[in-house]
């Protein structure tokens, strides 16, 4: 017998067949079934296919690698029952294959066996106990079960394996509420969004914790700003917000617009006129230019600047462009743009009694959807306003006679309320149109666009 553990010796001569062909270089029965049944399934034949390799199995039972291929075939024809008895089989022939088993757990679930998934998945745990996936999917089936402890030290398992992953924290900070720990489901979940602060599901996550905790203000302000980043929210923020009785009576609370804001300030403008086309500003200067214009050069005061998209729309016709926003955030970007001779963090009413009758121009653009009841809005706009001035603002359109906040927290006010308050503020209604200035999920806002003046003395 020659010793030949590398294999470098030529094949014996008694090896080769008739044909000279080494027997070393022809298929097993097995490989030659696996090999004509894939050239049929890619022939777009699955029922040949299957046949071909139920034929090797009735041959040979013990072939692992054509259980798997059959297992496959049959899950892609959507039969999940029996495509999990042959990775099943697969499995069993050759236990160190993960992948069969991973094939196993996902037929079992897709099966609704449910009970032997998490059996299937405790065998895959055996052989990778360090796979996060596997731990996930373990938490998964086991929640379907109701078995919400032990999902928990799944969940936890993976994001200790994993400890980036923020779904599977958002996950684990679910599975701590349904348990009825809010303590340490916010715990679970405020690493993540620190981590990752514009993820709609983690700031849902953990608005829900807040609330749980009682601290509804804290969950509100998430919800806002998930709302604002996830406009098709898919996060489910819309129906919380809802729910959650935290809107004080007169309105908005300036804590909550401050910090929706404040957090919003860096991705402001790119989302607003990249994702949602905001054309707020434009709108505004085209209907004041229509409107005849004010006086110029103009002292203009543009509240609730933001970061400044107004003030740019309207710089050239100001000797003195003065900004008020709520958000030192949105201030600081305003001033960063260098075309305001002044920016100062100021609420709107504050803003306008602080120079009494010294505007010839106000504009409001997208800011008056915080603010209720316009009645005493456009008494402090009357207040600010010289005589002839302008006051110029962008609103959302509602079809009722008053105003109601929405589900996005953004109000919208009815063409009547805006026409009975600018008369009993003693403004002149110059234009009321109609006029969409953003989209939301992809259609437009319906929105009124204003122009009210100050009669001369
Ligand atoms: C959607 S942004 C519009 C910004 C800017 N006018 C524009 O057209 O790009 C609304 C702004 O109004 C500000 N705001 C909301 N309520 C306010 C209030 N009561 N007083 C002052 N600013 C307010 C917010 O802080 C925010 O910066």
């Amino acid at each position: 017998v020659i010793d030949d553990p590398h294999g470098f010796m030529p094949p014996d001569a008694d090896s080769a067949d008739a044909d000279g062909i080494s027997t070393d270089l022809r298929m097993s029965p097995g490989e030659t079934a696996l090999a004509e049944a894939r050239a049929l399934r890619d022939a777009g034949l699955p029922a040949a296919a299957e046949r071909r390799l139920r034929d090797a199995l009735a041959a040979d039972p013990a072939q692992a690698e054509v259980h798997a291929e059959l297992a496959e075939l049959l899950e892609e024809l959507g039969h999940a029952a029996k495509a999990a008895e042959h990775f099943a089989r697969a499995a069993a022939l050759a236990p160190g294959r993960s992948d069969w088993l991973r094939g196993k757990v996902r037929t079992l679930a897709l099966a609704r066996r449910l009970e032997d998934a998490v059996a299937a998945c405790r065998e895959l745990l055996a052989v990778r106990p360090d796979s996060a996936p596997a731990h996930r999917e373990a938490a998964r089936l086991l929640l379907g079960l109701g078995s919400i402890g032990e999902a928990v030290g799944h969940l936890r398992e993976a994001l200790f394996l994993d400890p980036l992953d923020v779904d599977t924290a958002v996950r684990l900070g679910e599975a701590l509420l349904a348990a009825g720990d809010a303590v340490a489901a916010a715990e679970a979940v405020q690493p993540a969004l620190r981590r990752d602060p514009d993820r709609p599901e983690a700031l849902v996550a953990m608005a829900r914790c807040w609330i749980a905790l009682d601290e509804p203000a804290k969950a509100d302000r998430l919800l806002g700003h998930a709302l604002l980043i996830d406009v098709d929210d898919r996060a489910g923020a819309g129906p919380l917000l809802e729910r959650l009785a935290a809107v004080p009576a007169d309105g908005l609370s300036q804590t909550y617009v401050r910090a929706l804001f404040d957090g919003y300030a860096d991705r402001f403008e790119e989302h607003l006129t990249g994702r949602l086309q905001y054309r707020g500003p434009q709108v505004l200067r085209e209907m004041v230019d229509r409107a005849g214009g004010c006086r110029v050069p103009a002292c203009v005061l543009d509240v609730g600047c933001g970061t400044g998209l107004a003030g740019l729309a309207f710089r050239d016709l100001a000797s003195r462009l003065h900004g008020a926003d709520l958000s030192p955030r949105m201030v600081a970007k305003a001033a960063a743009r260098g075309i305001y001779d002044r920016v100062e963090v100021a609420e709107f009413h504050d803003a306008l009694a602080a120079d009494p009758g010294a505007w010839d121009l106000v504009v409001a653009a997208d800011v008056l959807v915080y603010l209720g009841d316009l009645g005493p809005v456009l008494a402090a706009v009357a207040g600010g306003l010289a005589p002839g001035g302008l006051f110029a603002a962008t609103l959302e359109a509602w079809d009722g006679d008053g105003y109601r906040l929405g589900p996005a927290r953004r109000y919208a006010h009815g063409e009547t309320h805006v026409r009975q308050h600018a008369a009993a503020a003693g403004l002149e209604t110059v234009l009321i149109e109609s006029a969409s200035v953003r989209t939301e999920r992809g259609a437009p806002v319906p929105g009124l666009a204003v122009i009210l003046r100050r009669p001369q003395a």
